[in-house]
């Protein structure tokens, strides 16, 4: 479905973020027809560029990442025509001037700022953008993580973003949610009635959630020393899909119910504090090793000479303060330079009650639902049968499989493809709503002042494993293992 024209402005027009994702995801969207004429495309950033070459950035980015047969030389004629640039500074007044002529041609039209830039300058811009008096009605501003290092500094970031715009006009992206499979746990557990009356305590042992990466640092050094995987990936999509799975059932898709019942979670959230925090956590950072066939080096390698203590890889034991989830672990894990890139969601329920067959049968597994994010997108449901064939009562754990890709030879879009469009939409039931984000991090601080207080060592592991063995350890402890992604 189209939506209605708008103009689009991107700070860290000519970046990394605009080149690999945004740049591909609004020329998808408009390849699917999804725009409405006249909509504009506005690059923004300090470096002096004409809107020419601004173009030609974007056909250079396009060229160099989308994939192939989807490069159409007439499509990115019609694209880079609705391309402008606007070379600015956030800190002082140069370019503003520009920026607001530019948009005064389309004072009706939807209006999205995208700060593609630090955090530190979310502040600054913002402020530029109410003083050059650019917020209409239809305005909205889009920014993405790290939202603060801690529960303090995303105060203060919502708090300074806030003074300027009102909550409905703040689009926080978690690109996870923006992900087709992720938005297919909501239709997994709501749109069937099979599921729902075993989502309990009662029915379900435990929840496992695996986000393993192959790649280390694509150098991102800089930023990444600074957080580490609890900040970079727990805080926000890990919390996020966690949230997914345990929510109770919203009374409808709105922004507003969704994110009531996600902030429910967070705040059921047991606390992780110095007390546990050995207990439940395992932090690991990768030394050198193998992926992908090759040699890799280590991380502090990677770091080119630095001591750090940055863990690379953690796993924690979460549990859930409710009825729903009382006495049902959670256990997470994700790192760099893990063994495979996968993203799973594992739910194991209980074993059955009382085994009526005799030892020959077999052993009788409890049945797991393995909700597959990431690559081989899928849902898996594993079941008993019996062993096919005149040998008797043996019995087998087989699976129900259904492969996105063998199901739907669709498109996958990317997660930017939806969420930009839902920005224009003003549709926020997929981004993070201000207390959703300071929970999360409520959460989070006490876990990184555990470690610190505690000197919890962060243990080596080699790279193209499956992270230190104190991570195996954390869940074989409890008599459950890790799911084999
Ligand atoms: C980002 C993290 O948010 O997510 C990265 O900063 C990580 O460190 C990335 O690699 C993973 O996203 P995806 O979509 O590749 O799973």
């Amino acid at each position: 479905i189209p939506v209605d024209p708008f103009d689009c402005v991107v700070f860290g027009g000519s970046g990394d973020l605009a080149e690999r994702k945004l740049l591909p995801a609004l020329y998808h969207r408009q390849i699917e027809g999804q725009f409405t004429e006249p909509t504009r495309i506005i690059g923004a950033s300090r470096s002096a560029l004409s809107h020419d070459e601004y173009r030609k950035f974007a056909q250079e980015a396009l060229k160099k990442h989308l994939k192939p047969g989807e490069y159409d030389d007439e499509q990115v004629k019609i694209f880079c025509a609705r391309l402008f640039y606007i070379s600015i500074d956030a800190m002082s007044d140069q370019g503003w001037s520009e920026l607001k002529k530019l948009l005064d041609e389309g004072k009706d039209r939807v209006r999205a700022f995208y700060l593609a830039v630090a955090p530190s300058i979310f502040g600054p811009i913002s402020e530029k953008i109410r003083d050059h008096k650019l917020i209409t009605k239809h305005t909205r501003i889009v920014v993405e993580k790290p939202i603060g290092r801690d529960l303090a500094s995303a105060l203060h970031l919502n708090d300074t973003i806030g003074k300027v715009f009102p909550e409905e006009q703040i689009f926080r992206i978690d690109h996870y949610l923006g992900k087709e499979t992720v938005q297919n746990l909501m239709a997994l557990r709501f749109a069937n009635a099979l599921y729902e009356p075993l989502w309990n305590a009662q029915h379900i042992d435990h929840v496992q959630i695996t986000v393993a990466e192959s790649v280390g640092l694509e150098g991102r050094a800089g930023y990444y020393d600074t957080a580490g995987a609890l900040r970079d990936m727990v805080q926000n999509h890990i919390l996020q899909l966690l949230c997914l799975v345990a929510m109770e059932v919203p009374s409808s898709l709105s922004a507003e119910a969704v994110r009531d019942e996600k902030l429910k979670v967070l705040h059921a959230l047991k606390p992780i504090t110095e007390a546990n925090v050995e207990q439940a956590t395992v932090r690991g950072q990768y030394r050198a090793g193998a992926s992908s066939g090759g040699a890799v080096r280590g991380y502090l390698e990677e770091l080119e000479g630095g001591v750090s203590n940055t863990e690379t890889f953690v796993a924690i034991k979460a549990e859930i303060g409710n009825w729903r989830w009382a006495g049902v672990p959670f256990y997470i894990r994700t790192g760099k330079r893990l063994a495979t890139r996968v993203s799973e969601i594992v739910i194991t329920f209980k074993p059955i009650p009382h085994n009526i067959f005799d030892s020959a049968a077999g052993r009788i597994t409890a049945n797991q639902l393995i909700i597959r994010l990431q690559p081989d997108e899928g849902v898996k449901q594993s079941l008993m049968i019996k062993d096919p064939g005149p040998g008797g009562m043996r019995l087998r754990s087989v699976s129900l499989d259904m492969s996105f890709a063998e199901s739907f030879s669709v498109r996958h879009p990317d997660a930017y493809e939806r969420l930009l469009m839902d920005t224009i939409r003003s549709n926020q039931t997929l981004f993070m709503r201000r207390d959703e984000v300071e929970a999360a991090w409520q959460w989070i601080d006490p876990i990184l002042k555990g470690w610190e207080t505690s000197s919890q060592a962060v243990q080596g592991y080699t790279a193209g494993t499956w992270g230190p063995s104190q991570a195996i350890a954390l869940i074989e402890r409890d008599g459950r293992t890790w799911h084999e992604a």
